[in-house]
């Protein structure tokens, strides 16, 4: 079977080897491992043995029990199924940029049928196609961050929704019809009658942010099922953040990937090797 999860094994090592501003080769030679072999391994050409998952693991400040079950494919969270809130619905929009999945979403209000649009997907199409599918009623944009492929065709969904779009404060402004509204850590939106809190997560960008209202936070980049998006910026603020704002939720609590499957704050604690 195809195994699941957004980043495995040689992602997570990349990841954490980049963002303790570590070289191929002081990693491999710390793991008694030539440099080629790790740089097969990043690239999922070759595969570890348990003993170099755990080796690998100490070297970069990961959890190697949890590494391991990744490197070993043993664990994917449990499928999030809609329908767990009766206030709110999550609708995933997925589109291939570059071919791969990307993740949009429609967060829904089901008292008043109101909706934001988190994010493009870059597909502007693909996504107005889902509002029109569902009915419901666009109030409001949110974007977690600036990327391509989660903020391109952002004008042409402003312009056929007549929606204000929110960005963080700190994030570079992608291209819009409007003045973007700025939201800072803290800040709560209104859709339909949920609030919608903003939740500093920067590292992957320098203004990412989640989204949460409820057991429901849509997280961009910032983590992914047992990974975490990459910390272009500060992998410390990332790893940081990520801890405070989003694991410390309770662990019933799901999150709404940019990319890979949905997964949930009790998941993350046992399973991400990051934290
Ligand atoms: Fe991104």
């Amino acid at each position: 079977m195809a195994y699941a999860l957004e980043d495995e094994f040689g992602d997570i090592i990349g990841k954490a080897r980049r963002g303790h501003d570590l070289s191929l080769g002081q990693v491999a030679s710390s793991a008694g491992i030539t440099e080629a072999q790790l740089s097969q391994m990043e690239s999922y050409a070759l595969k570890p043995t348990g003993a170099q998952v755990h080796k690998i693991a100490g070297i970069l400040n990961l959890n190697g029990a949890k590494l391991a079950d990744i490197a070993m494919e043993r664990w994917a969270p449990e499928p999030v199924t809609p329908g767990y809130d009766d206030a709110l619905e999550v609708v995933t929009i997925t589109a291939l940029v570059g071919g791969w999945p990307v993740h949009a979403y429609l967060l829904v209000c089901k008292a008043t049928n109101e909706a934001a649009i988190i994010d493009t997907a870059a597909h502007p199409d693909t996504v107005l196609q889902k509002v029109e599918e569902t009915g419901v009623n666009p109030t409001i944009i949110l974007l977690t961050h600036a990327h391509s492929d989660h903020a391109n065709g952002l004008p042409e969904i402003e312009r056929a929704t007549g929606c204000p779009t929110y960005i963080h404060a700190n994030e570079p402004k992608p291209q819009s019809t409007q003045q973007l509204r700025t939201l800072k850590h803290g800040d709560e939106v209104a859709v339909g009658k949920l609030s919608v809190k903003t939740l500093d997560t920067p590292g992957h960008t320098p203004g990412g942010c989640s989204f949460h209202t409820r057991s429901t936070v849509i997280v961009g980049d910032a983590i992914f099922a047992g990974s975490v998006g990459g910390a272009k910026i500060s992998y410390t603020d990332l790893l940081s953040t990520v801890q405070n704002y989003l694991l410390s939720l309770p662990d019933d609590v799901k999150l709404f990937p940019g990319h890979g499957p949905a997964t949930t704050v009790g998941e993350e604690k046992t399973h991400n090797p990051f934290f």
